[in-house]
């Protein structure tokens, strides 16, 4: 089959998108499968990338970019990948028989691309457009998980036009929520735009931070001290399963969570720290193992997800979020977890392209 990889795109995880597809493009069997590199620029541009996993790694602390110079593309008709250059022979690149679309963030894991795609009527990796869109926005996310009985962190939303209309009305209801808090963009990742605040007189630049990603604002009650679990989540013939637990330890370095430089930089690596199994009770590993799959089922996802939780120190098990596209770079939980449980890189990317297919 031929499996066009799509990465990059115009939301602020391009970088992270990039080094997610070079570590794909690597697992990928190409004895098995025809793999085409396609990759969109910061500025919206679908071109024909070389894909080339040392271009697209962090090297020195500097992040990746597609290459905007290469062959413009796009999809034509009966699932064709046309070269978008009205001068081009041959102009067409034949046909695509599955898309995995490696996109993070607004413009690739929210539903768009995934509409995109179903209009042109080619299969993809992932979850359709309902559960993306659902996963990308911290808000109707959690009005969903909650709707399925699972516990969330109390929120409150601020639009941009409540924020200019009458932003001491945001400032009570975030005060009743009680500091500290976490200000983010309502549909982002990778930590981008995220500030804890501590006091009120920190809330409004948390709130521009937030609002330079996303005109929709969500601010979360800050538990004390939680432990934080991921569970990454696969489909498969016979329906989901939930990998083991991981946990992640983040301190020092004055990082108060698990932010984008102990995400994805070098440098993180002395401040977070990633424990798989994580060392829970045996019991509630199982609860939250059981609540990933809740999630997945309550957004209707497919294919994959993490989600994501915070155990607090009574032992109260609450969703954070649920990712539909988690990153697959080499300190993303998804694939290390799946590692743990038995599936290695290789096989865990012939699984989700062999769902899309089947
Ligand atoms: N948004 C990042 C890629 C993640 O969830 O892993
Ligand atoms: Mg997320």
């Amino acid at each position: 089959p031929r499996v066009a990889v799509v990465f990059g795109g115009r939301s602020s995880e391009h970088a992270i998108s990039c080094v997610t597809a070079a570590n794909v493009l690597q697992a990928i069997d190409r004895d098995k499968y025809d793999v085409i590199p396609i990759g969109i620029s910061t500025s919206g541009h679908w071109v024909l990338e070389s894909g080339d996993p040392d271009r697209l790694s962090i090297t020195d602390g500097k992040l990746p970019e597609v290459d905007v110079t290469a062959l413009p593309v796009l999809f034509g008709a009966n699932r064709e990948l046309v070269v978008n250059d009205p001068g081009s022979v041959p102009n067409t690149l034949g046909e695509v028989d599955v898309v995995f679309p490696l996109l993070h963030g607004p413009w690739g894991e929210d539903g768009t691309i995934q509409g995109l795609l179903e209009m042109s009527d080619i299969r993809y990796v992932g979850s359709g457009v309902l559960a993306s869109a659902v996963g990308m926005d911290k808000h109707f996310m959690k009005v969903v998980l909650q709707a399925a009985g699972l516990a969330i962190t109390p929120y409150v939303v601020i639009r941009d036009r409540d924020w200019t209309r009458d932003p001491q009305a945001s400032r009570d209801a975030v005060a009743a929520l009680g500091y500290p808090v976490f200000v983010k963009p309502a549909r982002g990742g990778s930590s981008l735009g995220i500030s804890k605040v501590n006091s009120a007189d920190e809330l409004a630049d948390a709130v521009a931070a937030a609002q330079a990603h996303d005109p929709k604002v969500l601010v979360e009650a800050a538990a004390r001290s939680p432990r934080e679990i991921e569970v990454a989540v696969l489909d498969g013939p016979a329906g989901p399963e939930a990998s083991i637990c991981g946990e992640i330890t983040v301190s020092g370095g004055g990082h108060e969570f698990y932010d984008f430089e102990t995400k994805y930089l070098p440098e993180g690596d002395d401040f977070a720290a990633l424990s798989i199994p994580a060392d829970l009770p045996a019991e509630l590993a199982a609860t939250i193992r059981a609540q990933a799959l809740t999630a997945f089922a309550a957004i209707e996802g497919e294919g994959l997800a993490r989600v994501d939780f915070f155990v607090e120190p009574d032992g109260r098990v609450v969703v954070n979020e649920i990712n539909t596209m988690p990153g697959f770079t080499p300190k993303s939980m998804f694939p290390l977890l799946w590692a743990a449980s038995g599936l290695d890189y290789p096989a865990l990317v012939d699984r989700l392209i062999t769902l899309a297919t089947t």
